[in-house]
């Protein structure tokens, strides 16, 4: 049996996602899907998560078949579940609970989406994923991703804290991270979750922790990608990140 629980380290934020994110990521998505020229063969979402972006790219290709990848199981309930609530999806979407790199299937799609997912790779698995993502793709494919996953600062080492919160009904979640990276590359990260009723006391409180090795989200993503012959076409503002860009890259016809 295959163990996906690697990719669960991400459960405990998984169920805050779509309060936290849902709206900006419809936003997002519906926003850039205007600037992209319909698909025809098929579309693969990596790192589907709760599926925002699956359902959206669904619901605007009609009989598009739409397959979506994600190894968290616990990112795969919200996802299965709100395709199982939008019945008449249920035979457009494919779910594959696996990592992209364990993709086999070539040339089944003509777009490519990977939205805030490929920086979540592991440095071992990063020349499979990109072989898998660009191997999906029939001649003349797209794939669209953000332009780069954060490349090491020229200081190298930093600390990056945030705080949010969210309203849900008289309650209140708020959110905390802390991400320390070293100079090579090494660090970690935790996120925090508090959740307090209508007088602020605490119900529940916790954390996801994260590990980075030296290299992790810091790949050459734009040269990764023109080695296996993909060329840039076009470049989107993106709507989530005031100053960030996304890239549409094109798998040659020939
Ligand atoms: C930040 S979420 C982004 C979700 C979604 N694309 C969006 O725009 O809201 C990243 C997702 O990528 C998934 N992920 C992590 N490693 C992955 C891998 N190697 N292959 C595919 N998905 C992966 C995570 O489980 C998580 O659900």
């Amino acid at each position: 049996m295959r163990h996906t629980d690697p990719y669960d380290a991400i459960a405990v934020g998984a169920q805050f996602y779509e309060l936290n994110h849902g709206a900006q990521v419809r936003h997002r998505v519906e926003s850039l899907l205007p600037h992209i020229s319909p698909p025809r063969v098929g579309v693969l979402d990596v790192g589907a998560a709760s599926g925002t972006p699956t359902l959206a790219m669904a619901r605007t290709w009609p009989g598009v078949p739409v397959h979506a990848v994600e190894p968290s199981r616990s990112m795969r309930i919200a996802l299965l579940t709100r395709i199982a609530e939008e019945g008449d999806l249920q035979r457009q979407v494919t779910v594959h609970p696996v990592a992209a790199h364990e993709l086999t299937r070539t040339g089944f799609v003509d777009l490519v989406t990977a939205f805030w997912a490929l920086g979540m790779v592991e440095p071992d698995h990063w020349e499979a994923t990109l072989n898998a993502l660009v191997g999906a793709l029939v001649p003349g494919g797209a794939l669209l991703t953000e332009s780069s996953l954060g490349e090491a600062e020229e200081d190298a080492a930093a600390v990056q804290d945030y705080r949010g919160s969210t309203r849900l009904g008289e309650h209140t979640i708020e959110h905390g991270g802390h991400v320390e990276t070293a100079p090579d590359g090494s660090g970690y990260g935790v996120f925090t979750y508090r959740w307090l009723d209508a007088d602020g006391h605490l119900l529940y409180e916790d954390h996801d922790h994260y590990e980075h090795r030296p290299g992790h989200a810091r790949p050459d993503l734009a040269g990764s990608l023109e080695a296996r012959g993909m060329v840039a076409e076009r470049e989107l503002d993106d709507p989530a990140a005031p100053g960030a860009r996304l890239t549409l890259w094109r798998r040659p016809a020939t």
